[in-house]
């Protein structure tokens, strides 16, 4: 039996020498320790040893056992520090790399530029007043002395929801609205969406316009055109001129178109201002009386100046956006160009 324990000690640490994976060391501890074991079967061997022998037998099988099952437990503690290491290693973090880019949202250019003239007017004292989308006949047109049947009804195309109902023309109707409101003085601000029956490379049934109302005693054209003039240096750059030409608007007397010097060539001539060295931006005037009067204002007491601006005019020059559409398409090839 002393032999036979000898034997398979040298078969175990050959069996050990050439266990790779944790499936061949519990295969080991299957064919060594476990209950149809070398081991137990040398257990039962015992009974076939002479009685006065057995204690002694027993006691080498036993450190056998105890050996067997140390170098299983060895070898599992190594084989798990083995693994531990390789999957740190396999999960390590290098700080160093450059991460993954996540990009984010960014403004519309439409949003942009609305946001710049915002906070050129929110400085000189403008105060934001919004009108609805959906107007009556009496804001949009009548009270801004658009009679039913006046030809002025036809500069623009509008969108009928009802028979005294359409989706605002411009945001002048807030004008109205503002003055109802009986507070003086008035320094409005109207940014908002305005809708036409219209489509070309520069016109879109939906687009944007700012209406700006000033109302106090002794407003002239003159407070007009100093304000605009601070507003388009700061808009597009400190040397741009301005230069009002008289137009025709039905709520304004007089009415005036207002021209900057082209800011891109300086005035000389070029593609974008047609070769004049003039853009125009924007329309207004002195605010018509009738206007005044049919929103309960005094006109021998006050006067007022108002104006608006296409926003998507605005952009257009600004960024040299040669196609209106393209800020209504969101293509992000095109937005991702706006983010600073
Ligand atoms: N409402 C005009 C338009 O849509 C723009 C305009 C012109 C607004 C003169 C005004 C103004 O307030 O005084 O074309």
């Amino acid at each position: 039996m002393e032999a036979k324990i000898k034997a398979l000690r040298e078969q175990m640490e050959a069996a050990l020498a050439s266990v790779q994976s944790k499936e061949e060391l519990a295969n080991f501890w299957q064919s060594y320790l476990g209950k149809k074991g070398s081991i137990a079967g040398l257990m039962k061997g015992l009974g076939s040893v002479a009685k006065e022998d057995r204690p002694a037998m027993g006691k080498i099988i036993n450190e056998f056992k105890q050996q067997a099952d140390a170098r299983y437990q060895e070898i599992r503690a190594k084989m798990d520090e083995l693994e531990l290491a390789a999957r740190n290693k396999s999960e390590q973090v290098d700080i160093t790399m450059p991460a993954v880019r996540r990009d984010a949202g960014a403004l519309h250019p439409i949003t942009i530029i609305r946001n710049e003239m915002v906070d050129v007017f929110s400085s000189m004292g403008f105060e934001i007043f919004e009108g609805p989308e959906i107007e009556d006949d009496d804001h949009n047109f009548t009270r801004l002395n658009v009679a039913k049947n006046h030809p002025a009804r036809d500069m623009q195309d509008t969108f009928y929801v009802a028979d005294d109902i359409v989706l605002r023309t411009h945001t002048s109707g807030a004008q109205i609205r503002r003055m109802d409101t009986g507070k003086m003085p008035i320094k409005m601000l109207s940014p908002g969406r305005v809708f036409r029956s219209d489509s070309d490379a520069t016109h879109s049934p939906v687009f944007h316009q700012m209406e700006g109302l000033v109302v106090d005693r002794n407003i002239t054209l003159c407070d007009l055109q100093g304000m605009l003039d601070e507003f388009v240096k700061r808009l597009f750059g400190g040397d741009v001129k301005t230069r009002l030409r008289p137009s025709y608007f039905p709520f304004t007397e007089p009415s005036v178109e207002v021209d900057v010097s082209c800011f891109e060539c300086g005035g000389k001539g070029c593609g974008l201002c047609k070769g004049t060295g003039w853009i125009e931006v924007l329309g207004g005037g002195v605010v018509h009386q009738k206007v005044l009067e049919n929103c309960g204002i005094d006109p021998k007491v006050y006067s007022g100046f108002a104006f608006g601006i296409g926003i998507e005019r605005i952009a257009m020059l600004k960024y040299g956006i040669n196609n209106i559409s393209l800020l209504y398409e969101n293509d992000l090839r095109f937005l991702k160009q706006f983010k600073d």
